[in-house]
């Protein structure tokens, strides 16, 4: 164990850690032990006073906790709100957009999204919308220039990653959306793998929506997605997918008149998911006081090392190898990658294996480099003992 590493006295407040090498952050943080707790208050303010929650506590809890989560993203408190999962986050936002401008006849997204952001908006775009892709060159980055020449005066949207989820390659995403504005385009980004891991500040970088998940670096659980929407351009939207919540006067139950609040509640729709609500907090609150900077140290230090093993090794690294524009994974694409990435599971070292780029691991702050260089040795074990053909079963997926 690494003993001059002061994040790892978080250690104890994750059980999992005591149970396996957690190598999977990227996927699914682990669970602060507060959650418990959490939820355990949760279950006692529905025992205890019913229906009289929504009152005291729960009709606010959304603006509570996305007010939590604004400081880790440079947002203002009452620019962000919580919904399920990306892809609902994502259909409110584009249901809510103006394209009825034709000239403007263009979206720009990139090859190496992540598939759910690209059916939602296959699904939301007006019929004279075309999606323009851009395709990654080689398998890990987006080429700037590709990039900033697809963006031009017909551009409506460039609806992008801001870490690629593949390879953690840190796009370049101040000069997308300085070249996106100068040509009177919007930008949304999906920072599901930078908030938490690298530092964001959505009021610097003036993007006009941001939306990202809890559940991987925040430690946060299932369930809560957070979509930004600069403060300015919050009356602009008209979602359509809405509902009572999203209405000024949710109790005045007024058939007639669906007047949008104007305050962030506009993007809500029906009753929210208190339970996942609570679940969300521990770790938000743990990584504000761990300090993403303090994070971003270490994550660079710990992806180095995965590198440097890797090329002791001589395994194909999928990911970018100058840390400034390498997120908090590094993909790894030994010999048999999908076959070694079963034996690893089966060997309790949590990483995952991603179609078209390898096997996946991703540090966080509470893991020992210890930890890091035995995924790595395992990996080297697994092909040199055939434990891999094992699972020679043909499949090809994820989990
Ligand atoms: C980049 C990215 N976006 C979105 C998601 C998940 O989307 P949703 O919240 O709709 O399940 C993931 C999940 O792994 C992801 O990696």
């Amino acid at each position: 164990m690494t003993t001059d590493d002061p994040l790892l006295k978080w250690r104890d407040e994750f059980p999992i850690l005591e149970t396996c090498h957690y190598l999977i952050s990227n996927s699914l943080g682990a669970m602060p032990r507060g959650v418990y707790d959490r939820l355990k208050h949760y279950a006692d303010t529905w025992a205890e006073q019913g229906v009289s929650a929504w009152g005291s506590a729960w009709f606010e809890l959304n603006r509570v906790v996305s007010d939590k989560i604004a400081p880790l993203m440079g947002a203002p408190a009452g620019s962000v709100i919580i919904h399920q999962n990306a892809s609902i986050a994502n259909s409110i936002l584009f249901s809510a957009l103006d394209f009825s401008d034709t000239r403007r006849n263009k979206v720009v997204i990139t090859d190496m999204d992540f598939p759910g952001d690209i059916y939602t908006l296959k699904a939301w775009l007006p019929s004279h919308i075309t999606l323009h892709m851009v395709k990654t060159r080689d398998g890990i980055t987006i080429n700037t220039e590709d990039i900033l020449n697809a963006i031009d005066e017909r551009t409506r949207l460039v609806s992008i990653s801001h870490v690629l989820f593949r390879s953690a390659y840190i796009m370049p995403v101040a000069e997308i959306i300085h070249k996106a504005h100068q040509v009177g385009a919007q930008v949304v980004l999906n920072g599901y793998h930078s908030v938490g891991v690298i530092p964001v500040d959505v009021t610097t970088l003036n993007v006009d929506f941001y939306i990202g998940g809890v559940l991987k670096w925040l430690c946060g659980g299932p369930g809560g997605v957070f979509l930004y929407v600069r403060p300015d351009l919050l009356n602009t939207l008209m979602p359509k997918v809405t509902g009572w919540f999203a209405h000024q006067q949710p109790f005045a139950f007024d058939v007639e008149n669906f007047v949008l609040r104007d305050d962030i509640y506009r993007l809500m729709n029906g009753t929210p998911g208190i339970a996942s609500l609570h679940a969300i907090q521990p770790g938000v609150e743990i990584i504000a006081q761990v300090s993403v900077d303090h994070i971003r140290q270490k994550s660079i230090r710990q992806t180095q090392l995965l590198i440097d093993l890797a090329d002791q090794y001589g395994y194909p690294v999928v990911s970018p190898r100058d840390s400034a524009v390498r997120g908090g994974t590094v993909t790894l694409n030994p010999p048999h990658s999908y076959a070694v990435s079963r034996e690893m599971l089966a060997r309790n070292i949590k990483i995952d294996y991603r179609a078209n780029a390898g096997i996946r691991i991703a540090p966080h702050f509470y893991n020992s480099d210890e930890e890091v260089h035995t995924a790595v040795t395992t990996i080297a074990d697994i092909l040199a003992d055939g434990s891999w053909r094992r699972h020679l079963d043909g499949r090809d997926f994820v989990t």
